[in-house]
């Protein structure tokens, strides 16, 4: 989204809202930091013409979760979201500081926080199944890398078998990683939802490919496994689903980069990495 403006006055007059600073743009809204009539920091979240998409049902997922470990969603409309201030840092923070496994073993506790007790309702959430079509949609080009090819039909065949025998399905944060989870005074708290019910160890398969700044790291089998031991006992999900998710969000995520068409993509050495480890963990 383009326009450093300040946030119109009655939207700060809306939510009661003083001293807005800019805090962050991304693709589809600004971001500020605002101070509530309280007296408190918190965080105002402005949609552009694209509005709200997937956010909205990630707003309503972090209102309903647990609070110990949810950002707390103070209020919304349409085209803007107030939102706790967590003070931070993040989990990609501390990942990117040399400290993968203690971050690893964080935000495991933030996703068992989020899922601790009863799931929520299912009604009005978007489908994981409907998150993937980017996936079966995409066209190879002629010139698509042979490697690329292969590794992209395996992991659409593995997402088409995980969609068709999805167990647990509930609500999900749909965006979980270390970059989406930041520290607060009671602990680390997630934040930037998406919101879809799908199974539930989809929950921790796009933490495999992230941070950012840990590329080198990130697709080392060594942490592949590590990080498929560790969440699969401490989540209590199937460890070699758990795998084949975390490829299959992979190779999501590549279709969504191309635009439709593939020819290649810097994550294919990930994608093979994340398949041979599916493939070969003993169950
Ligand atoms: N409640 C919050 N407290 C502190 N920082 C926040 C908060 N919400 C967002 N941020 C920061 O603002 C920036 C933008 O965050 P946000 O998660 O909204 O978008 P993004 O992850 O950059 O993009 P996308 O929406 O495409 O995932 C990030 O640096 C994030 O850490
Ligand atoms: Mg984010």
């Amino acid at each position: 989204m383009t326009g450093l403006e300040m946030p119109s006055a009655d939207l700060l007059a809306h939510f009661a809202l003083s001293e807005p600073a800019s805090l962050a743009q991304t693709a589809i809204a600004n971001l500020w930091t605002v101070t509530r009539a309280d007296g408190h920091r918190a965080v105002l979240k402005v949609y552009g013409p694209r509005g709200m998409g997937s956010e909205a049902q990630g707003f309503r997922f972090l209102a309903a979760a647990p609070p110990d470990h949810a950002a707390r969603v103070y209020a919304t409309r349409p085209d803007a979201a107030l939102i706790e201030w967590l003070e931070g840092p993040s989990l990609g923070d501390t990942a990117r500081a040399g400290h993968d496994m203690p971050a690893a073993q964080e935000l495991l506790g933030v996703a068992s926080g989020l899922h601790r007790g009863a799931a929520q309702p299912t009604e009005g959430y978007p489908l994981l199944m409907e998150r993937f079509a980017a996936l079966f949609d995409l066209r190879l080009a002629d010139d698509c890398e042979p490697q690329l090819r292969a590794a992209m039909a395996k992991a659409r065949s593995m997402a088409q078998e995980l969609l068709s025998s999805q167990v647990d399905q509930r609500p999900l944060h749909g965006d979980l990683h270390h970059d989406n989870i930041r520290k607060a005074a009671r602990g680390y708290c997630a934040f930037d939802a998406k919101g879809l019910v799908g199974e539930r160890s989809y929950e921790l398969a796009n933490a495999f490919r992230l941070p950012k700044g840990c590329e080198e790291r990130i697709c080392d089998p060594g942490r592949i496994l590590a990080l498929a031991a560790l969440w699969s006992a401490g989540f209590g999900v199937d460890r070699l689903r758990l795998l084949q998710w975390a490829a299959a969000k992979c190779a999501l995520s590549i279709a969504w980069r191309s635009k439709g068409r593939l020819s290649h993509d810097p994550e294919l050495p990930l994608l093979a990495n994340l398949l041979s480890c599916a493939e070969n963990v003993d169950e």
